[in-house]
């Protein structure tokens, strides 16, 4: 199942580019390591917009052209057929006037498929998008997210499916990396504590289990039916540091065949920007209005697409209520886990 994020991306989403902040150290070591070429193709998968990046590909993008003057460089954009590709093509026209004049291109394919072309990549990176599963891992029928749900049966399949995705992505860009490419990856992910987006061990309030009373709410209102509610499943994996690195440690696995290591691994946290702003304001009302279109902007989808955008409306308009009447016990914080990886043969 396709997921699509709300419009307008990046302007609901500041806990996504203070995430890609927090991994332009490890970008730029990616790029300053790589040898001199005659040219250079770049890609960002799942960019969304491409809003949240374009800092990054500036630094970026200059960084290769101090070290590599004659080189040409080509960025590419890639996110589902579904995404606002406008407003991807949009920002990433935003790089052509610096030097040395990218090339730069959408790619509107999904990232489960061959991109570009066999070993041709210098570059790759992703961030905050590897976390969607490409197809369904069976019913979820008394949660709404996996890891939040206590189901052990489904938990196992979910896994599964999620090291099925990941050994797959993996092995798909162990093929477009040219030799001495570098891939860095910033992903959702649960760290060793078990905490992940939206669940910071009790600190607030677990934004899943939130986003599922109201759904369940809403089952037992008769506002959506059981069938609807069974449906309502925020089809993502938060993996963890270990299931991350797994393919690379595995040297059966086909992104190890294809050259594919490990370079360095961290986890990475992010606190809730707009919790940081409500603790210096106190605006409650904007506050609440923030914090839900963030969340919204990765979770409509899975509701509206389950019963319809009336009740993916009512669930949104719930969750504004809910964080209004009691703000201090909300924040949406970010663990995300980021892989530097490089090809080797
Ligand atoms: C939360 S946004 C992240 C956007 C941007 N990378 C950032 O960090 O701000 C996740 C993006 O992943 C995209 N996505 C999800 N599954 C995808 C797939 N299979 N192929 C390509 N993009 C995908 C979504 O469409 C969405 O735009």
């Amino acid at each position: 199942m396709a997921i699509a994020m709300t419009t307008g991306y990046s302007a609901q989403t500041e806990g996504a580019l203070l995430c890609i902040k927090a991994a332009s150290d490890w970008a730029l070591t990616c790029v300053n390591q790589l040898a001199v070429a005659d040219s250079h193709v770049l890609i960002d998968y799942g960019a969304a917009d491409g809003g949240t990046a374009v800092g990054l590909w500036n630094q970026v993008l200059d960084s290769l052209h101090a070290n590599q003057p004659n080189a040409h460089l080509t960025l590419i954009g890639n996110d589902l057929p579904s995404n606002d590709n406008n407003a991807l093509a949009n920002n990433l026209a935003l790089q052509i006037p610096r030097n040395p004049k990218p090339t730069v291109l959408v790619s509107a394919r999904s990232f489960y498929e061959p991109s570009v072309e066999p070993n041709s990549v210098s570059f790759g990176f992703s961030a905050t998008a590897m976390h969607w599963l490409s197809t369904s891992p069976g019913p979820l029928d008394s949660h709404t997210h996996v890891q939040a749900s206590g189901d052990a049966d489904a938990l196992q399949r979910f896994t599964a499916q999620a090291m099925k995705d990941w050994n797959h992505i993996l092995e798909l860009r162990s093929r477009e990396l040219r030799v001495g490419g570098r891939l860095l990856t910033v992903n959702l992910s649960r760290d060793e504590a078990g905490l992940y987006l939206g669940h910071n061990g009790g600190k607030t309030r677990n934004v899943h289990d939130q986003l599922h009373q109201i759904w369940q709410g809403m089952a037992k209102e008769s506002l959506i039916s059981q069938e609807q509610y069974k449906q309502g499943t925020v089809l993502n994996f938060y993996k963890s540091p270990e299931e991350f690195m797994a393919p690379l440690k595995n040297e059966s696995s086909a992104a190890y065949r294809n050259g594919l290591r490990l370079v360095d691994e961290r986890t990475v946290y992010v606190k809730c920007p707009y919790r940081r702003r409500w603790n210096e304001n106190g605006d409650t009302a904007d506050f609440a209005a923030g914090l839900m279109a963030t969340i919204r902007s990765w979770s409509r989808h899975s509701f509206a697409s389950a019963a319809g955008d009336a009740a993916a409306d009512t669930v949104f308009e719930r969750l504004q209520q809910r964080i209004a009447e009691a703000p201090s016990e909300w924040s949406l914080d970010y663990v995300e886990h980021h892989q530097m990886m490089k090809k080797v043969t």
